[in-house]
């Protein structure tokens, strides 16, 4: 039984269908990936997990549980947290305030007696932000405000961790340190599933990674297989051009 199971999802919206029978697995312990082209369907799919989205067909569960019927807070009472595409953060508040504001709500559905100071300083920390504590997140740029909108997620203190392109914005030493966190949290038992177009980073935390492209499931298995599908390669690794985030305008 795994943590998150999607079963024979499908989303249509007109005539366009944004996934068809998507089947897909997250595991603690592991990055799972979540990768293909813009429109793939992808961002459609973690609405339809966190409770955003209803799905035409098929369904999720949670520890093996239907949650179909759950609205987004309910599942996140379960354990499910997330990071948006288009950042959701408060601009007008600072990082710290920001994490606080989740840990605050934390301590009151969870009753776990938790210290939400204690909370917001351990997660700022974590993630590598306290000297930015005190900035507004609306002043910061794009990859600094991604980190604070982690941390908050964070905070909650989630089983499940749904990350949508978290490192676009981010620069080559930065992404490293965003690899590394990302492997000590599923070390420490988190499942972690993660929307990212940087390949390399993708392929250096996943332990296993699925495919989408047109709403359809290609491929799905470990990076030396994902690298080596030719499915993959046509549909989205050997497009890199196609592929990039509106962000990475590629010069000439
Ligand atoms: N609310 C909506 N109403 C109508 N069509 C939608 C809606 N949301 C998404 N779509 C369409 O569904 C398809 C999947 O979009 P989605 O945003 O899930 O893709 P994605 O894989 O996240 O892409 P990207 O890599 O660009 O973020 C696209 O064709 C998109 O235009
Ligand atoms: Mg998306």
């Amino acid at each position: 039984m795994s943590l998150l199971s999607v079963e024979e999802v499908s989303v249509r919206f007109g005539g366009v269908m944004a996934l068809q029978d998507v089947e897909l697995t997250a595991d603690p312990g592991r990055v799972t990936g979540l990768i293909g082209p813009n429109g793939a369907g992808k961002t459609t799919l973690f609405n339809v997990i966190t409770g955003l989205q209803e799905p035409t067909n098929g369904r999720v569960k949670i520890d093996d549980q239907d949650v179909s019927g759950l609205k987004a807070h309910q599942r996140a009472r379960m354990g499910l947290a997330r990071t948006f595409q288009r950042l959701e953060v408060f601009g007008s508040l600072t990082a710290r305030e920001n994490v606080l504001v989740a840990a605050e709500i934390r301590r009151r559905w969870s009753k776990d007696g938790s210290n939400p100071k204690e909370v917001a300083e351990a997660v700022l920390e974590r993630v590598g932000i306290t000297s930015a504590a005190n900035e507004r997140v609306d002043a910061m740029p794009t990859g600094l405000a991604r980190l604070v909108e982690l941390a908050r997620a964070l905070a909650a203190n989630p089983r499940l961790l749904l990350l949508d392109e978290p490192g676009s914005g981010l620069d080559t030493q930065e992404t490293e340190a965003f690899g590394d966190l990302l492997l000590e949290l599923a070390n420490e038992g988190l499942a972690i599933l993660l929307v990212e177009h940087d390949v390399e980073l993708v392929m250096r935390v996943c332990q296993l990674i699925h495919v989408l492209d047109f709403g359809k499931k290609i491929a799905e298995g470990p990076p030396s297989k994902i690298k080596a599908d030719p499915r993959v390669q046509a549909a989205y690794l050997g497009a890199d051009e196609d592929a990039a985030p509106e962000e990475e305008v590629v010069p000439g």
